[in-house]
């Protein structure tokens, strides 16, 4: 059975607006969902194998307030297997089932010595480092995506006005993907502060790059686990990002559960 008749079967009244992908420290967002389904990856034809300790892979339909939602409980990273198009089919089924917009999260780490760790961050825009696409093999001239304002104008004032009334410092900045898995170096890091990058994660560009191509409207939030390389004394693992994200995660999700029930529409 292809996956959107599967959905459909599983969550038959549920008609989902707004797709949500949740990276590190962001799993805590479920726990807002009402009337909740929640459909493992694997029984979804077309959908990836999320492998990476922290992302269990699995999709949830349900309502944030009054919001019919689809969220992504893990994603398939680059770094996993090499292959970056992996969100290809989970998106486009998203779409066809009435998503219009797609609101990303990640942990990331800072290059701003005055975003410390616990910070959570908009994006504004990226730098796609690995110049590496989702898209390459695929025809017609929609392939040609325009980036401007990628990450979507309106929805990042929409989230800096919920953040506002959380209390809540969102600071905005140029997020990079670095292709991972192992961490930058020090030199890396200092690049990346030249280049204007505010954050660097192994996550979310190939997604906003597939989501773009499909129309839908992107928001994107890193939750800022650490300093990059070199710019403090700790020592970056998987396990402190995890851990990391695990302190902040029910105030993150809150904000996050409250950005996506407020989110206006498209008529
Ligand atoms: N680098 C890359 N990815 C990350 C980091 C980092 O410092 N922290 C969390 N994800």
């Amino acid at each position: 059975m292809n996956a959107i008749d599967t959905i459909r079967q599983r969550a038959p009244d549920l008609q989902p607006r707004i797709a949500v992908v949740l990276g590190s420290g962001w799993g805590t967002l479920t726990d807002h969902l009402t009337n909740a389904t929640q459909i493992p990856y694997p029984e979804l034809a077309g959908f990836p194998q999320a492998g990476v300790a922290g992302h269990s892979g699995s999709l949830w339909l349900g309502h944030l307030g009054a919001q019919p939602v689809a969220v992504l409980s893990g994603r398939q990273h680059g770094y996993e297997t090499g292959v970056i198009d992996s969100m290809a089919v989970p998106l486009r089924v998203l779409q066809d089932l009435g998503c219009h917009t797609l609101v990303q999260t990640n942990a990331a780490g800072s290059l701003n010595p005055d975003m410390p760790p616990q910070s959570l961050m908009l994006l504004s825009d990226h730098i796609n480092l690995p110049q590496r696409s989702p898209l390459v093999g695929r025809s017609g001239s929609e392939r040609f995506v325009n980036m401007v304002d990628a990450y979507d104008p309106t929805l990042r004032a929409h989230a800096r006005r919920v953040a506002q009334t959380h209390g809540v410092t969102l600071f905005e900045g140029v997020y990079a993907w670095a292709f991972g898995p192992q961490f930058e170096t020090p030199a890396e890091i200092r690049m990346l502060r030249l280049l204007g990058a505010d954050a660097v994660g192994m996550s979310t560009v190939p997604e906003t790059i597939l989501a773009r191509h499909l129309g839908l409207r992107v928001l994107a939030l890193s939750f800022i686990t650490n300093l990059g390389a070199g710019m403090s004394t700790e020592h970056l693992s998987h396990a402190h990002t995890l851990q990391q994200a695990q302190l902040g995660s029910v105030a993150a999700s809150r904000l996050l559960a409250d950005i996506v029930t407020k989110m206006d529409l498209p008529s």
